[in-house]
């Protein structure tokens, strides 16, 4: 058997993989709240950003042309297309602005708005459209749409990976924070221990970091391991 054919079959289909994408950029927003640092704000916006970016393009070049072949007239499918480009406008105006603005977190709500709307619609209307249309056809889409979303990912590879770590939650962020805590104080042991500053000296300098991680206020512990 053709080895795309069996990648084909084995694929999640194109349906599961747009309600996946759908929940990835919704589930981030959930995280964009008004007293963050303005350094998390702008990783959420452009993890989603980043995101409804590859989405939209990955569904015009593969899903909405293999539903437009056997879709007929369709209002919710003749809309899509215009609805992504007003979201691509929200995207460019996003990234020209800094989290400090006034109209900022409105421009993110609005954005997310729009997702919302467009992504019901998609949800409600498209996608079972498509799972009865296409139906045998839908794990070989799938398969495409994997294909192609690895080129459009590749270059914003390094990027989407530092603005995940940023969006995560503080309690995550913690977490990491106090495993390289832990790492620093082992590595800076062993330098005294080189050195021959001795137990005493290990000992007050993991009291100061125990001291500095006490004092730091929640939200700026993040700004201890640098992100
Ligand atoms: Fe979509
Ligand atoms: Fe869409």
């Amino acid at each position: 058997m053709n080895p795309s054919n069996v990648l084909g079959k084995l694929s999640p289909s194109i349906t599961a993989m747009i309600r996946a994408d759908h929940s990835h950029v919704v589930v981030t927003s959930h995280r964009y709240l008004a007293d963050l640092s303005p350094g998390r704000k702008k990783a959420i916006v452009e993890t989603c950003c980043r995101a409804l970016e590859i989405h939209a393009q990955l569904e015009e070049e593969i899903f909405y042309p293999a539903l437009r072949e056997v879709a007929g007239a369709n209002d919710v499918l003749d809309k899509s297309r215009p609805e992504h480009d007003e979201m691509r406008r929200l995207v460019d105006r996003l990234r020209s602005m800094e989290p400090g603005e006034a109209s900022y977190d409105d421009t993110f709500h609005e954005l997310i708005r729009d997702v919302m709307h467009h992504v019901a619609d998609e949800e409600a209307v498209l996608l079972p459209e498509a799972e009865r249309l296409l139906e045998g056809r839908l794990n070989e889409l799938g398969a495409q749409m994997t294909k192609r979303r690895l080129q459009l990912l590749g270059p914003h590879s390094g990027e989407i990976a530092i603005n995940t770590a940023r969006a995560m939650p503080a309690s995550t962020m913690l977490l990491t924070g106090a495993v390289l805590a832990g790492l620093v104080l082992v590595a800076r042991s062993a330098v005294h221990r080189g050195a021959g500053h001795g137990a005493l000296a290990e000992r007050r300098h993991a009291r100061q970091d125990r001291r500095v991680l006490r004092d730091t206020p929640r939200e700026r512990q993040p700004d201890l391991i640098g992100i």
